[in-house]
């Protein structure tokens, strides 16, 4: 089968090259068989992720490459006999739940012997000098990744199976996760000269970047934030849903091949042949051939490390002959040939003095640990995040007990667990969530799938009517940056508002003292609320604080419906067919909604002058007059939310979803494979960015 693969491929190959010179690609569609066409994409595809993803120089753009995918897509799903796991096409990954499924590893995954400082490393050496019995040897020197340690098996150049490394003798096996991580690869190119049948073990990795957005999404949902990358890799790789795994953007580096794979007697050379097979293998990796040579290599990754995209944790070193590593052995638990050099972590260790608790303005109830101040990676940390009423519970904590702090990216700090041994005994009771409101005494609620526990007291509870005020003047809501959080708990304290709708009736009188001081701050902020009238839409949606509504679902909703009177009447049908409005966004907007005290707080902002529609956009034309558009992608001239107002000024009318009656599709770079596929399915016209605009230009 392999063998009749590659015939085909072969074949398609010359064909492409041969006929390439003379048609372009869609022409090729009619040279090869589908079949033919099927494998020559799969190949293409796997190398064009490869250049992308592993040797980061891409030789087709993003729109490109999303075109043969999405013709790929649509050959298989006319060719179900030619499925394949191992298709590009499953990067995608796939709701379907998946259970994981217990594997033996062949080759035991043993952990590594840890030191902290050079005179470990100098003993390290020492013993592995012994033990070749004086004979010369050289170490390599990695940097040791801080994420999940994985198992790759290859058979006949195809990924067969992917394995975490669990209690070192059994893990899950997690392989329709790992194949959705674009710089796995799924298949090796052919004639690599790769063994027939192998192992590679690396670490599966959250670049930094990813895990900072992460975090960020999950702050804005108030779900419980990620300690580190670590954590965040290891929840996503465990994930069911292999369709999450591939959102979350993963990355892998791989660092060992156990039972040798490779004809070489070194580490180093064998890992240098699995780069070629299309491997991503750091490279940092060094030949060390003395002591000081090692600890050069430390002081520059401990420095070095930092401008890293992904965490690392320490370097690993490693005996570089294969033969040497066989004669030294290995204890019960780890190499006699290798060892792990920690860095100093950013981690701190400190006594917890107490645990208070935040109400949000969503009434999401937050555990704050109080600490003896310590130093943490530059700061002084007092106050650290325990997330949700689980964390805490999983933590065991005592008044006194010696947390570890530790920061992870640009996050708040975090307690990640407690140095038992050096914490004091002690007989005080485990600490437990709180069963009422700490502000207004109302008993808590916990809601079915949800880790936040709540206040539910959203009409009386001070930081939750507060919050929602603070929330309503900020800079990316109303914009009413003369007022400011303080001030606003302390008008509401006074009893002089109750919600944002009070704002606006405020008078100078009331804000300055009985004998007119401050009136002049007075008069500014009185101004500056005035102003906040002339707020788009897009802001007031956002201000209103609906659950899950952030900036960019705010601007969707104001640009799909244009008034209040719309929104508050979308079924959620409509709302789930808005672009990047999902389920979750859609119900929480329906609720907010049919609420009847929200209802009447809307219709006071209006009274009060609050913008409740879009500007009616200037007529400029009539070269789209009566044609349905769909903008979709990420454009260059222009923001998306540009091309929308344009396409109305012409005459046209924005449309979300593909349909057989959309007119044409207005398309910039990344448009999703799934919206391509549907296009070239129903005929619809793509239309790029410099056409549109010509095609506006010619009618000015
Ligand atoms: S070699 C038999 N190399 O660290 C040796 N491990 O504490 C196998 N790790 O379980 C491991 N970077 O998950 C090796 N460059 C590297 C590494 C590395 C990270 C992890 C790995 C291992 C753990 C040991």
């Amino acid at each position: 089968m392999v063998q009749a693969n590659k015939a085909f491929t072969d074949a398609a190959k010359a064909n492409a090259t041969a006929c390439a010179i003379i048609f372009n690609p869609r022409t090729l569609l009619y040279i090869m068989t589908d079949t033919e066409r099927i494998l020559f994409l799969r190949e293409e595809l796997e190398r064009h992720n490869r250049n992308y993803y592993i040797l980061n120089a891409p030789e087709i753009s993003d729109r490109e490459f999303d075109a043969l995918m999405a013709e790929l897509i649509a050959l298989e799903k006319a060719h179900p006999e030619m499925a394949d796991p191992n298709s590009p096409t499953m990067r995608v990954g796939s709701d379907l739940s998946t259970d994981f499924v217990q594997v033996e590893h062949r080759y035991p995954m043993l952990s590594l012997g840890n030191t902290y400082n050079r005179e470990e490393v100098a003993a390290f050496w020492q013993r592995v000098a012994d033990g070749l019995g004086g004979e010369p040897f050289c170490l390599c020197g990695e940097l040791k990744f801080d994420g999940l340690g994985i198992s790759l098996i290859y058979e006949h150049g195809r990924l067969v199976r992917a394995v975490t490394r669990g209690d070192g003798v059994r893990g899950d096996d997690v392989t329709a996760n790992v194949r959705t991580i674009r710089s796995v690869p799924l298949r090796l190119p052919e004639g690599g000269g790769w063994p027939d049948t192998f192992e590679i073990r690396g670490e599966i990795l959250m670049p930094w970047e990813r895990f900072n957005a992460l975090n960020a999404e999950r702050e804005a949902r108030e779900e419980p934030l990620f300690a580190n990358p670590r954590n965040a890799a290891s929840g996503t790789l465990k994930s069911k849903s292999s369709a999450t795994v591939a959102h979350r953007g993963l990355d892998v580096r791989l660092y060992y091949i156990p039972g040798a794979g490779t004809d070489a007697d070194s580490h180093f050379a064998s890992l240098t042949r699995a780069r070629e097979w299309g491997f991503k293998v750091s490279s940092s990796m060094t030949r060390l051939q003395t002591l000081d040579e090692v600890y050069a290599f430390i002081d520059h990754w401990d420095e070095a490390r930092h401008a890293l995209p992904v965490a690392t944790d320490g370097i690993v070193l490693k005996v570089d002959s294969l033969r040497q590593q066989q004669d030294l052995g290995y204890t019960a638990k780890s190499p006699r040939w290798a060892i792990a050099y920690k860095f100093q972590p950013e981690r701190a260790c400190t006594p917890l003095i107490d645990v208070t608790y935040q109400v949000g303005r969503t009434g999401a109830v937050t555990p704050v640990a109080v600490m003896d101040p310590v130093q943490l990676a530059g700061t002084v940390v007092r106050r650290a995040s325990l997330h949700n009423a689980d964390i805490l519970a999983g933590l065991h904590l005592h008044i006194g007990d010696h947390v570890y702090v530790e920061k992870a990216g640009e996050i708040i700090p975090q307690i990640t667990g407690v140095d038992r041994a050096h914490s004091p005994q002690t007989t005080a009771p485990e600490l437990q969530f709180i069963t009422h409101c700490p502000i207004c005494g109302a008993p808590l609620v916990r809601y079915e799938g949800e880790a936040a526990t709540y206040c539910p007291n959203d009409t009386q509870c001070p930081p939750q009517q507060t919050g929602r005020i603070v929330h309503f003047i900020s800079r990316d809501a109303m914009n009413i940056m003369a007022l400011g959080p303080e001030t606003v708990e302390a008008w509401y304290a006074s009893g002089l508002i109750r919600d944002a709708a009070d704002l606006y009736s405020l008078e100078v009188s009331q804000l300055c003292g009985a004998d007119g001081t401050r009136e002049r701050s007075a008069r500014k902020v009185i101004q500056a609320i005035a102003d906040s009238r002339q707020a788009t839409f897009d802001r007031v949606v956002y201000a209103l604080g609906i659950r899950f509504v952030g900036k960019v679902a705010a601007k969707a909703l104001a640009a799909h419906f244009g008034s209040m009177e719309a929104l508050r009447h979308a079924t959620e049908e409509e709302l789930t067919g808005i672009d990047g409005i999902g389920q979750v966004i859609a119900t929480s907007v329906r609720a907010w909604m049919a609420d009847e005290r929200h209802q009447t707080f809307v219709d006071r902002l209006t009274a009060c002058g609050v913008r409740m529609e879009n500007e009616k956009t200037e007529t400029l034309g009539h070269a789209l007059d009566g044609l349905s558009i769909v903008v979709s992608g990420t454009f260059t001239h222009h923001s998306r939310e540009e091309y929308k107002t344009m396409i109305e000024a012409h005459g046209g009318r924005n449309v979300s979803s593909i349909s057989s009656k959309t007119s044409f599709i207005l398309a910039g770079d990344n448009m999703g494979p799934a919206k391509l596929a549907k296009a070239q399915k129903l005929g619809v016209a793509i239309v790029s960015e410099e056409e549109f605009l010509q095609r506006l230009q010619g009618e000015a």
